[in-house]
């Protein structure tokens, strides 16, 4: 056998992980090993930098749990979570683009009806988002359940929010049978991802912005349909081209158009000014 030598080093440790008992396994760990192995060599990695490294990561681990998951958050930021959707998403040009999840979705959200108040005494301005749910041959998905969640005025989503009992900005909308839909909500605004963690400390040394545009997220499960998870944003708000997340897809900006108070799209009556936007969502045929 030979030992180790700056030189073999690689090889050596290619050799033990193309022992991975699955096939996948084994090319997932060698490529891995190929790869870090690559990167420690082009930037001369110092010992002083690998303990600094390691104490990252250790802080990225401590500070997650079952709210919070800073590793999401650092693959988000390096806007790997966005290739590994964009790599599994290959959807037809007609098909809503998919975007990423983020970590703020709350399974179980409860049922809502055409045109519910999700934003029910939440401070804002209300925003109507009306469309179709149709699929990629352009036929309507009768019943489509679009699970809807968003931040609020402070940007702050419910996932933040501790020992809170009832859902808050978020539903899961049903569309009707000719698959039309009607989310009544509050404008979202533009916020900050969580900076209090290893993730900012590291963006601080940088001039990244940690902001993301004002966007509602969106998420579509239905029976012979690819699983669509995807955002809508609001034309001309700030931060779009520079999105901490990498999530923007111009096919998903959508106006907020004004409207004085009067008759809503559901509707009711408002008495004050209120916004509508809106999208018809095109879900992927399964092949
Ligand atoms: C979000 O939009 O909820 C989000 C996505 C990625 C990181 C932080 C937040
Ligand atoms: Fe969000």
């Amino acid at each position: 056998m030979a030992f180790v030598s700056e030189e073999n080093i690689t090889d050596l440790a290619l050799e033990r992980w193309a022992t991975s008992h699955s096939p996948r396994m084994a090319e997932l760990m060698t490529t891995l090993v190929r790869h870090i192995h690559d990167y420690a060599r082009e930037v001369e990695l110092t010992s002083d930098e690998w303990v600094t490294a390691i104490e990252w990561l250790t802080e990225v681990g401590q500070i997650s749990d079952d709210k919070r998951q800073e590793f999401i958050l650092a693959s988000d930021v390096v806007g790997l979570s966005m290739l590994v959707v964009q790599l599994n998403n290959r959807f037809d040009d007609t098909a809503t683009p998919a975007t990423v999840l983020g970590p703020f979705h709350i399974d179980g959200s409860p049922p809502a009806p055409y045109g519910f108040d999700m934003s029910d005494g939440i401070e804002g301005t209300p925003l109507f988002v009306t469309g179709r749910v149709i699929d990629t041959e352009g036929t309507p998905i009768p019943g489509a359940i679009l699970d809807v969640w968003q931040a609020d005025a402070t940007g702050t989503y419910e996932a933040q929010i501790p020992d809170i009992d009832e859902a808050r900005l978020r539903a899961k909308y049903a569309a009707t049978d000719d698959g039309t839909y009607c989310v009544r909500t509050i404008a979202p605004l533009g916020y900050t991802i969580p900076m209090d963690g290893p993730v900012g400390m590291l963006m601080r040394n940088t001039d990244i912005s940690e902001y993301r545009p004002a966007h509602i997220h969106f998420m579509f499960d239905e029976p012979g349909h690819r699983k669509l998870i995807t955002h809508l944003f609001q034309h001309g708000t700030d931060y779009l081209d520079t999105d901490v997340v990498f999530g923007v897809k111009d096919e998903l900006i959508v106006e907020f158009s004004p409207h004085s108070a009067g008759k809503a799209p559901d509707g009711t009556h408002l008495d004050r000014p209120f916004l509508v936007a809106h999208h018809d969502f095109v879900l992927q045929r399964a092949k």
